[in-house]
């Protein structure tokens, strides 16, 4: 390793890199069939390029079923003909590297499809080999004799994490979807063909992972009922029993240790860990274990307790505090952020963290990608984030929603006879967060579905593609996509203060804006973000009032700073002391 230590922060190369995540389904089709692909990807290379990234994640293209969009993958070394063939996956890692951009693949090892050979075998007879790769149980008897799942446990897409094998009279163990069996880590053989599959991707020339799941791999063994957290369900959330399990660390630094000897990439997922005190464990500079990890507390702001689809209220002065606790417990516990809005799985960020202003939306981008673009961390944009592209309109029902959580949770909905109050309630929701959102064709010009494909795609083009896509905008020196490239440039040349500065809150009383300070050594950057989608007042603290420079502003005319400042709906900019 080639790390250094400077002004007490470690470097890194991954701290200083900026991620561009795809989903290779939305992203670009080259065949019309309606469906992104590789080819697709490799099309538009140049195109990341351009907006000053690093590195690619590109979500899973494994064979797979595909009944959760490739995260259920039934074979780990080879490319779904979906999305097309390992001699496309070359040409990306080439295609990559020689552009000196890196490629970060998507593992998704706590569990595999049921399609998987090793599932097959294991349903197949209770004597398979490949039985103990998979997690079951007998059933629990009730007291009037009714077979029922061994715990009480919700599954993340509704329902039971448990499924009935009438086969063998026994349940299997899925946190996600019936067709995603958990893998049983507690057996060494499993640990080693992941091991194995790991080694296979670093070995073609893949420069690291984001791990799915990867906190929900351990397990409390004696998977005890969990307390009952929302009284109107059967099944209850479980995570205290797996989201930070008991041999979690002991497998994550086997991994690590794997990493390490190739200099990977690495960030987790790691969702329902709210602890720093748990996260620093996997992250710690020194620990081995991942270098960065995705937690959800700022994104899960607008979730409330019944899970993600259940309302929640916040204010701009939360989401301030909850980035502010992460920023300011990594630097003085030597870990590391990962810093996202957006992902895959969720709604994007202007049509959930700012009000829908139309005539606001641009600015609000802008304003969205300056407060989490300079904070500390590892910057990580989800396609079409750089245009500040949007949910699907409110008026779209949901049969043209497609996705597997979404449509579950309507169905149970459906099935207990949910008041027609619960159905929009959930409707609401849904227009906010659904995943099936961000998974919209990406908008790459204003000819028909968007430039993404020739024909119709497998889920519907939003309305607004003709005004919003990226042919309009790169070459607009106002547009989203140049202000995050400006963004990306500043981490860049200025990497001592806005890498590794310290980051620390400015004038936490305002209700409406988050201003940061980032500082290294006698340069001081300073950062204010305004959440409100009218004029506020607000007053610099003497200590920045210094001549300086304009560093960004997301209004043309950014006015400079003066003690009491008038700052415009959904104002932001960056001012660089001159000390
Ligand atoms: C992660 C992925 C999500 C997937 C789930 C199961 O949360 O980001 O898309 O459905 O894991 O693999
Ligand atoms: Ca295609």
């Amino acid at each position: 390793m080639t790390d250094s230590s400077h002004e007490g922060v470690h470097h890194a190369w991954w701290k200083e890199a900026a991620v561009y995540q795809i989903y290779p389904a939305s992203f670009k089709d080259s065949n019309g069939d309606g469906i992104g692909d590789i080819p697709g990807i490799n099309s538009k290379l140049d195109y990341i390029k351009s907006l000053g990234v690093d590195i690619v994640w590109i979500c899973p293209c494994y064979k797979s079923p595909k009944v959760d969009m490739g995260y259920d993958v039934s074979d780990y070394k080879d490319i779904d003909e979906q999305y097309g063939t390992m001699a496309d996956i070359d040409k990306l890692i080439d295609g990559l590297h020689a552009r000196g951009m890196k490629l970060v693949m998507d593992m998704v090892i706590n569990h595999t499809s049921d399609q998987h050979e090793w599932f097959k075998s294991a349903v197949s007879s209770k004597d398979s080999p490949y039985r103990d790769y998979y997690i079951w149980k007998k059933p629990k008897i009730s007291e009037t004799g009714e077979k029922c799942p061994p715990n009480n446990w919700l599954s993340a897409f509704s329902g039971s994490v448990w499924e009935y094998d009438e086969k063998s009279g026994e349940y299997y163990f899925h946190l996600f979807a019936k067709e995603q069996p958990d893998l049983n880590w507690e057996n060494p053989k499993v640990r080693q063909e992941v091991y194995d599959i790991i080694r296979f991707w670093l070995n073609k020339g893949v420069d690291g992972f984001r791990m799915d799941a990867i906190n929900f791999i351990s397990k409390e063994q004696s998977y005890p009922d969990a307390p009952i957290s929302d009284p109107s369900s059967k099944y209850q959330n479980g995570a205290m029993y797996y989201a930070s399990g008991p041999r979690l660390h002991e497998y994550l630094s086997e991994i690590g240790q794997i990493l390490n000897q190739y200099n990977a990439f690495s960030v987790g997922e790691m969702a329902h860990v709210f602890d720093p005190n748990e996260i620093i464990k996997v992250v710690g500079f020194t620990r081995n274990e991942l270098n960065m990890i995705f937690q959800f507390e700022l994104t899960d702001i607008d979730m409330g307790p019944a899970g993600k689809f259940s309302p929640k209220a916040w204010t701009p002065t939360q989401f301030r505090n909850i980035a502010n606790k992460w920023q300011v417990f990594m630097q003085e516990n030597d870990g590391w952020n990962a810093l996202f809005l957006e992902n895959h799985d969720s709604g994007r960020s202007v049509s959930r963290f700012v009000k829908h202003r139309p005539e606001f939306r641009s600015v609000a981008a802008k304003m969205l990608a300056t407060f989490i673009g300079l904070q500390s961390g590892t910057i990580f944009i989800y396609q079409g984030e750089e245009l500040g592209l949007a949910n699907m309109p409110k008026s779209w029902q949901i049969s043209r929603y497609k996705d597997l959580e979404t449509l579950n949770y309507y169905r149970q909905l459906l099935h207990d006879v949910a008041s027609q109050d619960a159905l929009d309630i959930a409707m609401g929701e849904f227009q906010k967060k659904a995943r099936d959102h961000a998974r919209l064709p990406f908008q790459w010009d204003s000819s028909p579905f968007a430039g993404f494909s020739t024909v119709q795609p497998w889920i519907d083009v939003n309305d607004d593609y003709r005004e919003w896509n990226a042919a309009l905008q790169v070459n607009d020196p106002l547009s989203v996509f140049n202000y995050w490239r400006s963004i990306l440039d500043l981490r860049q040349t200025y990497k001592d203060v806005l890498v590794y500065g310290k980051f620390e809150l400015v004038a936490t009383t305002h209700e409406d804006v988050c201003a940061y300070e980032r500082s290294f050594g006698s340069q001081v950057a300073l950062v204010v973000a305004s959440f409100s989608d009218s004029t506020v007042n607000w007053t610099v603290p003497l200590n920045f009032l210094k001549p300086g420079k304009w560093m960004l502003s997301n209004y043309a005319d950014g006015s400079p700073l003066q003690p009491e400042m008038v700052l415009r709906p959904y104002e932001a900019f960056m001012y660089l002391l001159s000390n």
